[in-house]
């Protein structure tokens, strides 16, 4: 008889500035074109499963045209074919399609969402950028698993970093 071990990855995707900070405003600070395009691709790739808060949502739908989408939300009702998570806990701790899930923020779902992440794929920007609303802290918990050479492109220095959790 053949035993069939089927291991969910969850993965969070995110870029952060050196504070942890993920956005200003509603908005990303920093302007990268080659790291959206890796993070369009990752999620393609690599996972079919998204969870996403409801205001990142709201915010690139578009990017998620064809993925098949989660959305944490408590209220919100959509008009597109996502699947709705009320509680970002019980998904998580219940998961068990058999597929990866990349989690892809906002800070709030990232937060409640870090204690089931198996693995953090981090674009780690040099410098702060005065953000509003920040990534959890993570290198309590996780360690570095992974790093690519330095980055720099239109005068952004960054770092991509993949870190896996120890707990
Ligand atoms: N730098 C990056 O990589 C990155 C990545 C993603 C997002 N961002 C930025 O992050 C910001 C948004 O973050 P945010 O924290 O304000 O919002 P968010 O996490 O995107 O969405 C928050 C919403 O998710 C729902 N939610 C949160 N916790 C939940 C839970 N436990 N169960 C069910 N639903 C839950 C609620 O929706 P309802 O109000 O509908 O109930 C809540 O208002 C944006 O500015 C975005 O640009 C940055």
């Amino acid at each position: 008889m053949q035993i069939c071990y089927i291991i969910n990855m969850i993965r969070f995707l995110a870029a952060i500035d050196e504070k942890r900070g993920l956005a200003k405003g509603e908005k990303l600070p920093w302007s990268i074109p080659s790291d959206v395009s890796r993070y369009q691709e990752l999620m393609k790739t690599k996972g079919a499963n998204i969870l996403v808060g409801r205001k990142t949502y709201e915010q690139m739908t578009s990017v998620l045209d064809g993925l098949n989408v989660f959305i944490a939300t408590r209220s919100y009702n959509p008009t597109s074919k996502v699947i709705i998570v009320e509680n970002v806990k019980d998904f998580l701790r219940g998961y068990d399609l058999n597929k990866d899930i990349w989690v892809i923020g906002g800070a709030k779902v990232f937060e409640e969402a870090l204690e089931f992440a198996d693995e953090l794929w981090l674009t780690e920007i040099e410098g702060d950028y005065d953000c509003d609303v920040f990534f959890p802290e993570y290198k309590d918990t996780f360690v570095l698993s992974a790093e690519l050479e330095n980055q720099e492109e239109d005068g952004y220095k960054f770092h991509y970093r993949n870190y896996v959790s120890v707990k």
